[in-house]
């Protein structure tokens, strides 16, 4: 088979590392891809929302089957234009994507089908808005309907900082269309983590559990970032709550989407808050998550290829599915400034040292390979470092090891990741 993976990540990376063990695989394409990804996939210089020349590229080479990583092209209909011109393509189509395209979609359809999450009113007005937000306790979370980058979610502890999120989005427009309404909702407390399903429609197969960190600093401090690591099982999801996740979240979920005529094929990932036991939906995406992706592929032990074929064929039963009874930890390099503004262009040195370990795999982000071969920083997140251990200490241990052969100016991560998994 010819396959085409599209996107530029860490996730993007494991995937396509997991895929090339396939040996239904011949080839790999990748767009746009990264300087590490280059490695196990031909990478394609083509934007990964930029749907009609994707569509144009897969038809040229006769793509047997395309993987579609970030939600952007999800959201914007990519799978109903492949599956137009006859493709084979994984992931939801745009009226099952908006399920993380809109979170008004998603919390109404929550409501609609008794799917525990947070209590929440909708706005399109920004004084009714504001005069919400004087009656409710806090704190309280303001989030923008659309896309946002992972930056539309805003905790606020005080009514002024929530004033002044619905000003920022809904007024001043930060996010554009994407702010055109809102969601107000109660503030949830306890632990998160995340569960991911391969759905085609009507079965489930659960992937392992993961938690990822979204602070930029040691003990959760900081501003947000896409995430600076992941580790997979997450403790706090046990046998019972992980049945309960799968009956009462993932396939009400999907029965109620099919209620609405919408049949969702793909990932489904629910974004989970716990507290004694009970989860509540924060939110959904429709793709794998980075970084967690890069935490629990590794843990797979069967070829993917044919849970994704299975998923689209809606076969999904049919399928030997297995995991490995071992942990794994990922820990994201970064360039010194992100999540805010940061240098490119560094040098990365050390990447031959661990190229050869048997539990440890460098999956790429930000990275480009220069003309002299060396690879370079090219993003924020540059490196995802994960490894697998006989449990969450063991993988610790090993990760630390192999990160510490990596070196850049100005490199950043996080020394406690997979720290809070040793609480349990
Ligand atoms: P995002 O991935 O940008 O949608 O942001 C989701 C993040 O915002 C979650 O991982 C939580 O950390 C936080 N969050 C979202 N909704 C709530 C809520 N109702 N209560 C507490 N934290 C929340
Ligand atoms: N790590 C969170 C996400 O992929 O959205």
């Amino acid at each position: 088979m010819k396959i085409l993976v599209i996107g530029s990540g860490g996730r993007e990376h494991a995937l396509v590392w997991k895929i090339s063990q396939s040996p239904l695989v011949e080839k790999i394409y990748c767009a746009p891809g990264n300087g590490g990804i280059e490695k196990q996939a031909q990478c394609i210089n083509i934007k990964a929302d930029d749907i009609k020349e994707l569509k144009n590229f897969a038809l040229k080479e006769k793509i047997d089957l395309t993987v579609v990583g970030p939600e952007i092209p999800l959201v914007k209909g990519i799978v109903d234009e492949f599956e137009k011109a006859g493709l084979k393509v994984f992931g939801p189509n745009k009226k099952a994507a908006q399920l993380e395209g809109s979170k008004i979609f998603a919390k109404d359809l929550m409501k609609k089908y008794g799917i525990p999450t947070a209590e929440f009113e909708v706005f399109d007005n920004f004084k009714k808005a504001v005069s919400y937000i004087k009656s409710k306790k806090l704190p309280i979370v303001v989030k923008a309907d659309g896309l946002a980058a992972g930056k539309g979610v805003i905790i606020c502890k005080t009514q002024d900082e929530a004033i002044k999120a619905v000003t920022e989005i809904m007024e001043d427009k930060i996010f554009a269309d994407a702010g055109n309404k809102v969601v107000i909702e109660e503030c949830l407390e306890g632990e998160e983590a995340s569960i991911l399903a391969f759905t085609d429609g009507e079965n489930i197969k659960l992937l392992p559990s993961s938690q990822d960190h979204k602070r930029i600093y040691d003990d959760d401090k900081g501003p947000n970032t896409g995430g600076m690591g992941a580790y997979s099982p997450a403790p706090i999801v046990n046998e019972n709550l992980l049945a309960f996740v799968e009956k009462n979240i993932i396939k009400r979920t999907i029965d109620g989407l099919k209620k609405e005529g919408i049949v969702y094929k793909g990932i489904l990932y629910a974004g989970l808050m716990i507290k004694d036991n009970k989860p509540s939906v924060l939110e959904f995406n429709v793709r794998f998550g980075d970084p967690e992706t890069q935490a629990i592929l590794p843990r797979i032990e069967t070829d993917i290829v044919p849970l994704i074929l299975a998923t689209i064929d809606g076969t999904l039963n049919n399928v030997e599915y297995k995991i490995k009874n071992e942990s794994c930890v990922c820990v994201v390099l970064a360039s010194g400034g992100y999540p805010d503004s940061y240098q490119k262009g560094k040098v990365i040195k050390g990447l031959d040292k661990i190229e050869d370990s048997q539990n440890t795999i460098v999956f790429h982000a930000g990275t480009k390979k220069s003309e002299s071969g060396d690879i370079l920083t090219d993003g924020g997140r540059v490196l995802g470092v994960s490894a697998l251990g006989k449990n969450i200490r063991e993988a610790i241990n090993n990760v630390y090891t192999s990160v510490g052969f990596i070196n850049f100016e100005n490199m950043h991560y996080r020394k406690d990741i997979g720290q809070r998994a040793l609480r349990k």
